[in-house]
Order: C-alpha cells, then sequence, then structure tokens
C-alpha cells in the first residue's frame, strides 16, 4: 500500500477527486494518512474529517520563525511514514530541507500546461487570470514531481483544455479542474501506486 499524505490550503476539490478515486477504486493500492493544512480555515480540513482522514493544520503564523514552521511540518509528516506526499491545491513554499527529505515523493498540480503560465507568482485564480490577458487559446493542468525550483520537477501527466472567449478566470478554473485536474491526479497518483513510475534523465516514464 502506497501510504499517502496529502498537504492542501483551501476548498479541496483535488483533495475530494483522489479520496473519491480511492474509494471508488479508480486509485488501487493506496492508503490516505493524513491531510495537512496550513489554513485552520480550510474546507479541505473538512472533507478529510468526513472521510475519516486524520486532519491537522499548521500554521506559520502560529510560530515565531518560519523555521520553526518548516521544523513542525517536516517532523507532522515524517510521523506517518509516507512514500508520496501530494500537493494539492497547497499554496505554501515547501522547505529545501523537506523537498530534500522526500526526493522524487513528492507531486503537485498545477492548474496550467507546465512550461506555460508557472513559477513565481503563479497559483490559483491568478493562473487563470494569466492565460486569459495573454489571449491563450489552450491551457490545462499537470502533475508534476516537486524538485527545489517552482514548477521544474519532472512533469508525470498533462491534459489539455479549451480557453473560450467569453471565459472569466473563475469559469476558466472550473472547466480546467473539471476537465484536468480532477483527473489527471487521481491517475498520477493510481500509477504511482502501482509501479508504473520512473524517472530516466530526469523525465518520467510510464510502464504501459
Ligand atoms: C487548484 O486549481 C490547483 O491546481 C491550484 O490551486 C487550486 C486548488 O483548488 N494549485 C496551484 O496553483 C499550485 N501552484 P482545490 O483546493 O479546490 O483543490
Amino acid at each position: 500500500m502506497l501510504k499517502v499524505g496529502v498537504l492542501v490550503s483551501g476548498g479541496g476539490t483535488n483533495l475530494q477527486a483522489i479520496i473519491d478515486a480511492v474509494n471508488t477504486g479508480v486509485i488501487t493500492n493506496t492508503e490516505l494518512r493524513v491531510v495537512i493544512s496550513n489554513n485552520k480555515n480550510a474546507y479541505a480540513l473538512e472533507r478529510a474529517r468526513q472521510n475519516n482522514i486524520e486532519a491537522v493544520c499548521i500554521s506559520p503564523k502560529d510560530f515565531e520563525e518560519r523555521s520553526m514552521f518548516n521544523e513542525a511540518l517536516i517532523n507532522k509528516l515524517d510521523e506517518y511514514d509516507l512514500d508520496l506526499i501530494v500537493l494539492a491545491g497547497c499554496m505554501v513554499v515547501l522547505p529545501e530541507t523537506l523537498i530534500k527529505k522526500y526526493p522524487n515523493k513528492i507531486i503537485n498540480i498545477h492548474p496550467a500546461l507546465i512550461p506555460a503560465f508557472c513559477g513565481t507568482g503563479y497559483y490559483g485564480l491568478r493562473v487563470h487570470e494569466k492565460v486569459l490577458e495573454r489571449g491563450a487559446k489552450l491551457t490545462g493542468a499537470t502533475v508534476h514531481f516537486v524538485d527545489e525550483g517552482t514548477d521544474t520537477g519532472p512533469i508525470i501527466m498533462q491534459k489539455a483544455v479549451e480557453v473560450m472567449e467569453d471565459d472569466t478566470p473563475e469559469i476558466l478554473q472550473r472547466r480546467v479542474m473539471e476537465e484536468a485536474e480532477w483527473k489527471i491526479m487521481p491517475m498520477a497518483i493510481n500509477l504511482i501506486a502501482n509501479g508504473a513510475v520512473s524517472i530516466v534523465d530526469g523525465k518520467v516514464k510510464i510502464k504501459k
């Protein structure tokens, strides 16, 4: 069984898609051990509780220094003996020590087709605002491994989504979630849980 911890910050619709996929057997061989949020009001925590998954809040606001928050987050994750950490709408910049401690064991969902519309400052609704500002006709979502850079790790899976002329950032965000994010994140976890994902020369290979 792949032991998974999920880091969240907000509504948790990606978390819900993962929970549903485990419950319906779309994801196999996987145990969701803990959900950790930096925001105590995140609805994602409620989703975890409703599904009998441990829900924990570790907020930088509760610590005098960032280093103390980082240490608390790492210690909490270590408690669960995790094989995979999933960033599902996690808006916290992860400490480098955590990334080094879990090499190729952290994955993230980004709401655009990397390497477009990604990097520092590109998160949440802002990504979709930028896509619309640029007049892009196609966007999508990407699941990738997390390395020390911002959105620079090996790409596991991507799905394209059309941009419509009268989209607002909110409408586009919803379409990207429905058509791409909620599908490719569960698929990627299932592939990892079943040993189908490897990294060769910095690129992901998927066993067919
Ligand atoms: C999702 O669109 C996710 O791709 C994005 O935040 C949203 C969280 O929604 N993540 C990032 O922008 C990370 N750079 P959710 O809480 O409903 O899953």
